[in-house]
């Protein structure tokens, strides 16, 4: 049975976008970001093909069970590091590596009377005000977990943009900090990797890179010699031909002002495609079908959408009903979609729905 709507990864595509991730950074180890079941790709069908990472980072303990689970055997962090004794106790079954971002997780850890075995991250605030000790703390953590492997992390609030005055102070305070000390130091996700070198030291961690999406405002994942990993795609479910005045979906919110043809796709919010594509006055997501793009009218519903399919007919194809629809990836990027609709591509491919079909090759 086709499915209604398939999300194709191609393990192919993120073995290259690995490669071409530590190309960019040659002197520095990639962690490789795979929180939030592999950004939407599903954790379990991609970890056979990470094995170009040199680590792994997840932001759940039930996450790095899946990847254990799955055979994956190198570094693993957690990049919450534990919030309580059996996220600890977990922690240290899985050989999981923790990142620690405040005092609670050390008293846990006193109190618990448990060993940590693994290496542990020392997360520093620089700027982010999201999770962190502050810098003057380091000292102290040092001497206090003098027994462990130590790294040292902090994570930018705007590493997106060029030549951040933010950004610049954020690796100054931790250079300045961690200077000499002698830990290994990690700093740049996908966005910092591009665009601040100096950030790269010895651990990169990239999530959004190792899935072939650019974290850059402007251009795409193939500007920087990305391959997109997921394909997300529906199926015409019926085409008809509307007359001048004929309004389409919820709220009839949508008038032909012609005679057009349009299609009936099978995909909705249901399936995790967001409300927000539905048409708009000021401006208009599109999907491709047969090679032509296709702009959403009216509004988008739980299990259809529809599209005008008028730029199909120029192109002179006869389209029907079971026409494949690319919603996201090979032709038309996810980047795209997402400005279209004003959002952010992570959030596109973290939020396929439970009925979406996965398929890996
Ligand atoms: C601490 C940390 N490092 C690295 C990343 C990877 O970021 P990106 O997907 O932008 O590369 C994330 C993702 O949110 C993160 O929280």
């Amino acid at each position: 049975m086709r499915p209604r709507t398939l999300a194709h990864i191609n393990l192919g595509a993120l073995r290259h976008n690995l490669l071409a991730i530590k190309a960019m950074a040659p002197h520095s180890q990639l962690m490789a970001v795979v929180k939030a079941n592999a950004y939407g790709h599903g954790l379990a069908g991609i970890s056979k093909a990470l094995q170009e990472a040199d680590g792994c980072a997840v932001a759940t303990v039930e996450e790095a069970a899946t990847l254990r689970e799955n055979g994956w055997q190198g570094r693993l962090l957690l990049l919450q590091g534990f919030a309580d004794t059996s996220e600890l106790d977990a922690s240290i079954e899985l050989n999981a590596d923790v990142v620690l971002h405040q005092q609670s997780q050390l008293d846990l850890l006193a109190n618990s009377g448990r060993k940590l075995t693994q290496a542990v991250w020392i997360k520093l605030e620089t700027g982010m005000h999201r999770l962190g000790f502050e810098l003057d703390q380091l000292p102290r953590l040092s001497q206090q977990l003098c027994a462990n492997q130590v790294h040292v992390l902090t994570h930018f609030a705007e590493a997106e943009e060029k030549n951040s005055a933010a950004v610049q102070g954020q690796i100054f305070r931790f250079e300045n900090t961690v200077h000499g000390l002698g830990y290994s130091k990690s700093m740049a996700n996908s966005a910092a990797i591009l665009n601040y070198p100096q950030s790269h030291a010895d651990w990169v961690r990239s999530g959004l890179m190792v899935y072939g999406v650019s974290p850059l405002a402007e251009g795409t994942g193939k500007d920087l010699g990305l391959l997109p990993v997921m394909t997300f795609s529906s199926r015409l479910l019926a085409v008809k031909t509307c007359q001048a005045g004929d309004q389409v979906g919820y709220g009839s919110t949508y008038t032909c002002n012609d005679e057009m043809l349009i299609g009936t796709v099978a995909v909705g919010y249901g399936d995790g495609y967001p409300w927000q594509a539905s048409s708009r006055s000021d401006g208009q997501t599109q999907v491709l079908i047969a090679g032509a793009l296709c702009p959403i009218i009216g509004r988008v519903s739980m299990d259809m959408l529809a599209v005008d399919l008028r730029p199909v007919e120029e192109l002179g194809i006869p389209v029907t009903e079971g026409e494949t629809v690319i919603l996201w990836g090979e032709g038309l990027p996810v980047e795209e979609v997402a400005c279209s609709i004003g959002t952010i591509a992570y959030e596109l491919l973290c939020g396929l729905s439970g009925r979406v079909k996965y398929l890996y090759e």
